[in-house]
């Protein structure tokens, strides 16, 4: 059967790796993005704004795919925001491919801000969840953006007659360059910037995530996964948890990151030491290793997102997900979570990107 893909958010974390996946499984991939590029080898790309519905429509006139993968969103000032362009970018693009009548299944990637809550409220504020995530756990009683995100696949769903899936994973540990969020990257620039400057490699986060279980999602393993559920009927109309399957403390990852950089790792002390005022000024530091050591990206704001890393490193409880029901339906794809920082290390450094 032929099965045509429609990646939406091609260039990010999810949708590149997810690229190579489908690609390597013998899949035609057309990749959307307002700047899609060429940075996976096959895909076809299909430049198009999401909040643009009738540019939207025109970019994909002819294409005809059989399935969806959205992987994409937009970050906004407010949750009210969040919701009304999140919302807007699956319902423009869902409208946009109902002309061809080809769409089979909708995959959509969302998060663990399902269980924890919004940015506006991250796991702060009222009765904090009960860990390990499952899936059955209740929407929270608070606006939220992916909530929106599921309500537009959920109506499209029955009003087109395609199957859905839904996608939670935790923090996505992969490479892209110029996205939102990268806790990978950004933990791998901070590092670098540590060592050439001889500041010791200090935890920043709090003293849950410091001493608590933890779990990331590789984001080959969210690739795999989503290939999974959009080709297994058992997982049709179901919401996944998606994570690497090993649980670990960050007291035990932190100095074996440490140490793939060669440089000193400092436990929490007592104090969060966010990384967002400390990378702020780093700026220049950054530029002259890139011209030190002949890197490609300049731009630290392009590889860091140290917003992100802070709000996920300084949650005040200890977090990891429950996989039973994936497993339970056959998916027994499994990441150790110490390669996936490795191997991104690895391909980071074979790309120029970090020296
Ligand atoms: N990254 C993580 O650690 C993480 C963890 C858990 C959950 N999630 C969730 O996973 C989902 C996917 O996020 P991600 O991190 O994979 O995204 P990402 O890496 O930031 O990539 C976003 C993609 O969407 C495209 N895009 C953004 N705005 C667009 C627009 N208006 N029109 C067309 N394309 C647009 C971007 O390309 P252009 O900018 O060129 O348009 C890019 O290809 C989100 O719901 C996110 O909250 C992410």
């Amino acid at each position: 059967m032929t099965r045509t893909a429609l990646i939406v958010g091609a260039s990010g974390i999810t949708g590149a790796n997810l690229a190579r996946e489908l690609i390597d499984d013998g899949w035609t991939v057309h990749g959307l993005a307002r700047r899609p590029g060429h940075a996976v080898e096959g895909l076809r790309p299909v430049a198009a704004d999401l909040l643009d519905p009738a540019g939207l429509k025109a970019a994909l006139a002819g294409l005809a795919p059989t399935h969806v993968f959205l992987t994409t969103w937009m970050r906004n000032a407010t949750e009210a925001e969040n919701i009304r362009v999140n919302g807007a970018m699956v319902r423009n693009l869902l409208d946009a491919v109902r002309p061809a009548r080809s769409v089979r299944h909708v995959a959509l990637v969302t998060g663990l801000k399902h269980y924890l809550g919004p940015f506006d409220a991250y796991a702060t504020g009222g009765t904090l969840p009960q860990t390990p995530l499952r899936e059955e756990q209740p929407r929270l009683p608070i606006e939220n953006f992916y909530y929106a995100q599921e309500d537009e696949v959920y109506a499209a769903a029955a009003r087109d007659g395609f199957t859905w899936s839904i996608h939670r994973p935790h923090t996505v540990i992969g490479q892209a360059v110029g996205n939102a969020m990268n806790m990978g990257t950004t933990l791998a620039v901070y590092a670098s910037l540590c060592r050439e400057s001889g500041r010791p490699f200090r935890w920043p986060g709090s003293a849950a995530q410091w001493n608590g279980l933890s779990d990331v999602t590789d984001a080959r393993l969210l690739a795999k996964h989503l290939l999974w559920a959009a080709t297994t009927e058992l997982a049709w109309n179901e919401a996944f948890n998606v994570a690497n399957g090993d649980v670990w403390r960050w007291n035990w990852l932190w100095p074996r990151l440490a140490g793939w950089f060669g440089v000193e790792p400092a436990g929490f002390d007592g104090t969060v030491h966010p990384l967002e005022p400390t990378m702020a000024q780093d700026g220049p530091l950054w530029r002259e290793i890139v011209a030190r050591h002949g890197l490609v990206e300049p731009d630290l704001g392009r590889l860091a997102s140290p917003w992100h890393t802070d709000l996920d490193l300084g949650r005040p409880i200890e977090v990891m997900t429950d996989m039973t029901k994936s497993r339970k339906l056959g998916f027994t794809a499994y990441q150790p979570t110490e390669e996936s920082f490795f191997d991104l290390f690895e391909q980071l450094r074979a790309d120029r990107l970090i020296p």
